[in-house]
């Protein structure tokens, strides 16, 4: 019997569920079994794996986290784990993988295909942080996390004349921040891939406090900066008083939206197409609102630019 395995590795995101299942479910209709591998690589390496039956996807769409858990897997560094990886797929009698995760995951699956596994990558990741694809399953999920908490960190901001500094998460990049802070009209957006400075932050909040406005939200992507400093320099220059939030892991987790599960079911079911006819060391990725894939090295390779011009623009109409 024909068999196609199916992992999540790296930090989970609210649609690998939803992708788990349209592997599933792709794979089954063209006549596969499925293998669930568990916690990632490691899960490979220590025979960790259910068989994934049209009805243990059932029910879990909706669902955030990942039913077939994830973990990090320092050893699939090294070749002779990959190797070892490779005699556990050639047990398994698998044909390939489908191997849902980040730029990291992608590595692993690249190294796998090369031992003679044909693996193919689904972006998933909250953060947005995948060069070859527009759009990383998760990503819509986490960013309507947060901002409906910053709405409703906003409401108590709002009843004390108050600043509120938030951070948000995204690892090395901003996307999540330049979302959210465009979406709740920060004031200020502070992010890895634009060169700020606290000056002209303060002074935009000055003038803006001269204008009448009494409440500020200042939104952070996560590694720029300290936000209790970020605070604290708000409010020594301006007199405002001023709290902070992490927001955190909350934005990991959660029913994921429509557009993940969309994406998600997209991706998944492609992901399968490839494999059934032989393709394997692919990326699935998203350009112009399309579903292409890439050679794995060459999407490790792709740059892609931060969205200057949002970022202009919430800043033009924040004042
Ligand atoms: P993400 O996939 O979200 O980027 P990580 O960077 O933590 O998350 O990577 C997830 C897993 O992918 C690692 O624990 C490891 O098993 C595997 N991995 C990461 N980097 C490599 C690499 N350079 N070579 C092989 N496998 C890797
Ligand atoms: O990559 C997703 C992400 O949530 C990042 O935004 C964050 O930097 C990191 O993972 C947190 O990782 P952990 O859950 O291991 O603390």
């Amino acid at each position: 019997m024909k068999r196609i395995g199916v992992l999540t590795s790296g930090g989970d995101a609210p649609g690998m569920n939803a992708a788990v299942r349209s592997v599933t479910r792709a794979a089954l209709g063209k006549g596969y079994e499925v293998v669930g591998i568990q916690r990632g690589y490691n899960g490979l390496l220590h025979s960790e794996t259910v068989n994934l039956g049209a009805r243990d996807v059932s029910n879990v769409i909706q669902r955030g986290g990942t039913i077939l858990y994830t973990a990090r897997c320092l050893e699939f560094k090294e070749w002779d784990y990959v190797l070892k990886a490779k005699q556990k797929c050639d047990e398994l009698n698998l044909v390939g993988i489908v191997v849902i995760g980040g730029d990291g995951s992608f590595r692993g699956a690249a190294d796998l295909s090369k031992a003679g596994v044909p693996c193919i990558g689904l972006p998933g990741t909250i953060d947005n942080d995948i060069s070859c694809t527009e759009y990383t399953i998760g990503y819509d999920t986490a960013m309507n996390t947060a901002m409906e908490m910053v709405d409703k960190i906003r409401d108590t901001a709002m009843s004390h004349d108050r600043c509120s500094v938030v951070e948000v998460m995204g690892r090395n990049a901003g996307w999540i921040a330049l979302n959210v802070g465009t979406a709740v009209g920060a004031m200020a957006i502070i992010t890895p891939e634009v060169k700020f400075s606290m000056d002209d932050i303060v002074n935009k909040i000055k003038k803006s406090k001269e204008n009448k406005r009494q409440h500020f939200i200042v939104v952070v992507s996560e590694g720029v900066g300290n936000i209790e400093e970020i605070s604290k320099e708000i409010h020594d220059k301006t007199g405002i008083d001023s709290r902070t939030t992490i927001l955190g892991h909350v934005q990991r987790g959660g029913s994921p939206t429509l557009r993940d599960r969309v994406v998600a079911s997209e991706m998944g079911y492609y992901a399968v197409d490839l494999l059934d006819k032989g393709i394997g060391n692919r990326v699935v990725a998203m350009q112009s609102g399309k579903i292409v894939d890439f050679d794995i090295k060459e999407a490790l390779a792709m740059k892609k630019p931060f969205d200057e011009n949002l970022y202009r623009i919430a800043d033009e109409i924040s004042f």
